[in-house]
């Protein structure tokens, strides 16, 4: 879940480590901590807070001078966010020292035995028990660093991406990955470690992605010695060439990152159908869907797993592909697919959708699958991540980084995706005529567009804002296509407002909620002209007659919601199965306008992180 920074080579590696940490930070942010070797001892410093309070601390405690150096930016799962608990972890010989992303579940019978040899702990981390292990390995044996992580790991159950260096030996850094990601920045005569590649972008543009079970002795001026943790086998690294660069990263302008990954949509879901929606000659080309057209066509029904806003994005292609395809879909949380024994073959076809690819549920939830037999599809953002592998093939949604840690572009861009899969099949499978294929590429074109005009809905959804900030409580409701766009209406507000809200499908409410309702209680209500208009329109008034307040997000010229509600946003119109496009983005704004109002943390809210790579 935490951020991993490392350098080695002919910089001063503390401001490259410092703003490596800045650029991970929305992955972790409860402390963080640095060590750098200065040609005679490693100098150490770490701090429960943000990376600013670190940079405020180093000045204070240490020279910050050494070309070699590791960098952590922590969310804690041993032990509380303290000062001692933060990372980097030195082994009880002051040798070794050591950063970590992931858990080491088996630490507390490790630790038991370390203890009956001798060894003390400071931290309550798991971390601080894997260096000593290293190091115990090391004493007992004549092993090299690499080797003796090797052996070390070998021994470990759980999840991990480290850096360790020996001060005794400050030429090298040994890296190893299983269930977190970790990157190498190949530069001149130097190397970058990162849990992602934003850290080093700068610098280099050559990247090498660790598999899980993959470790590699990084020295200065020897090529890259990567091999399998288990087996040993050496493996010859693929240095990748990276396309991203900072200014995607950064903030352009905008206050948050999340502001900006709204208004990045239009772009976005343009970048998510480029090359695949072909509107000349009339066809949708996916190569990971062409290619396994058989296991989709044929299969006794689709599964999507997910958690979060993926898994919204998931209900939203439930409705779609039952509606378009034909074939039956079930949607289910990754966390609970994982444990619950589901009966699932090789008849099935399983779609992960994943913005970071790193969930840990989704992963468990995707190797379930696989050992059952089933294809397993992955619509994953970040390219090279953990499922993307993992899976037997996917699409990428291209949204670019997401950055704040509530999902906005990832979910636009993973409907459509999903929109593209469904058109294909249907297509292939033909329950749909070529009159009405086209009529919905040529929709699907439009949505950039439509989504940009939305986008100007910005200054109202803040005046909205303004008026219900205060709110304890929020309902949000929808119907057919656009009930999970309540669900995700609701999930935005509460993870960067802190107010409590639920979503419900509209109908749902006499069945228990309505009777939250009263002059106190803001309801968003997405009642766009299409199947269900009418009956939305009388849930309104079931509404109204409570005293409830209607936020309604409506189609661009409607009269009659704006008669009865309190305050109403207008999207473009579009085809009903498109319109959570759009109706989303009011909401998103909507949210995060509260969030600003009250001051929060809108890209890194308290207790979340972007992605969950632990149970
Ligand atoms: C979204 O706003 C959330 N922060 C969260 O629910 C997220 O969607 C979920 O953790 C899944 O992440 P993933 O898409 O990276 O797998
Ligand atoms: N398990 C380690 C800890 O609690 C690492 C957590 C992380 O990934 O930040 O310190």
């Amino acid at each position: 879940m935490c951020g991993i920074v490392g350098y080695i080579g002919h910089r001063d590696a503390y401001p490259v480590i410092l703003k490596g940490l800045q650029r991970l930070e929305y992955r972790g942010y409860d402390s963080a901590g640095i060590a750098l070797y200065d040609g005679s001892e490693i100098k150490l410093s770490k701090t429960k807070g943000k990376v600013a309070d670190l940079e405020a601390k180093v000045s204070e405690q240490i020279n910050p001078v050494g070309s070699l150096g590791i960098g952590h930016t922590r969310w804690a799962t041993h032990g509380v966010p303290n000062d001692v608990n933060s990372h980097p972890h030195f082994s009880n010989s002051g040798d070794l020292v050591i950063i970590h992303n992931g858990i080491i579940e088996n630490y507390a019978t490790l630790k038991e035995e370390l203890i009956k040899r001798g060894y003390k702990f400071s931290s309550d981390t798991d971390t601080e028990v894997l260096v000593n292990l290293i190091e115990d390995i090391q004493k007992n044996s004549d092993l090299k660093l690499g080797k003796a992580v090797q052996v070390a790991l070998n021994q470990v159950v759980g999840a991990y991406a480290i850096a360790v260096f020996d001060i005794k030996k400050p030429n090298e850094i040994v890296v190893a990955r299983l269930g977190s990601p970790l990157a190498i920045g190949v530069g001149e005569n130097e190397f970058f470690i990162a849990s992602d590649a934003s850290p080093f972008i700068e610098y280099t543009n050559n990247a090498v992605y660790l598999e899980d079970e993959e470790m590699a002795v990084i020295r200065l001026h020897k090529p890259l010695n990567v091999r399998n943790i288990k087996d040993d086998r050496i493996v010859s690294p693929y240095v990748q060439e990276l396309k991203i660069n900072l200014e995607q990263i950064e903030k352009g302008g905008y206050d948050h990152f999340m502001l900006k990954e709204i208004f990045e949509q239009p772009n976005a879901i343009k970048d998510t159908y480029r090359g695949r929606l072909l509107i000349d000659e009339g066809i949708i080309k996916m190569a990971g869907v062409e290619d396994n057209m058989g296991k989709f066509l044929n299969a006794n029904r689709i599964i999507i797993i997910a958690c979060g806003t993926s898994w919204h994005a998931g209900l939203v292609a439930e409705y779609i592909i039952e509606d378009l395809v034909r074939i039956p879909v079930e949607v289910e949380y990754a966390s609970e697919f994982r444990y619950r024994n589901p009966v699932i073959n090789e008849n099935d076809v399983v779609i992960a959708i994943s913005q970071s690819g790193e969930t840990a549920d989704t992963l468990a939830a995707i190797k379930l699958a696989k050992e059952k037999g089933a294809f397993v599809f992955g619509v994953c953002n970040v390219v090279g991540s953990s499922i993307s592998r993992e899976t037997h093939a996917g699409a990428y949604t291209h949204a670019g980084p997401e950055i704040g840690v509530a999902s906005t572009k990832a979910f636009t861009t993973q409907i459509t995706v999903l929109t593209l899969i469904a058109l294909r099949l249907a297509k292939a499978k033909g329950t749909m005529s070529n009159t009405d294929f086209r009529r919905h590429l040529v929709e699907l074109e439009t949505i950039p567009e439509k989504v940009a005009a939305t986008l100007k809905s910005d200054a109202l959804a803040k005046e909205i804002a303004a008026i219900y900030k205060d709110a304890k409580n929020f309902l949000y409701l929808g119907r057919g296509f656009n009930f999970p766009v309540a669900l995700e209406g609701a999930l935005k507000l509460k993870e960067i407002s802190y107010i409590h809200a639920e979503g419900y499908p509209a109908a749902e409410m006499k069945h228990g909620p309505i009777a939250l309702i009263d002059e106190n209680m803001p309801i968003a209500v997405i009642a766009t002209k299409y199947g269900h208009y009418e009956k939305v329109v009388s849930n309104i008034q079931e509404i109204k007659s409570r005293k409830g307040k209607i936020i309604a997000v409506v189609t661009k010229g409607d009269t009659q919601v704006r008669d009865i509600a309190d305050h109403v946003i207008e999207v473009p119109e579009t085809l009903e199965l498109l319109s959570p496009l759009l109706t989303t983005i009011p909401l998103q704004l909507l949210s995060y306008h509260i969030a600003v109002m009250l001051d929060r943390n809108v890209d890194q809210p308290r207790n979340l992180a972007k992605s969950v790579t632990v149970e």
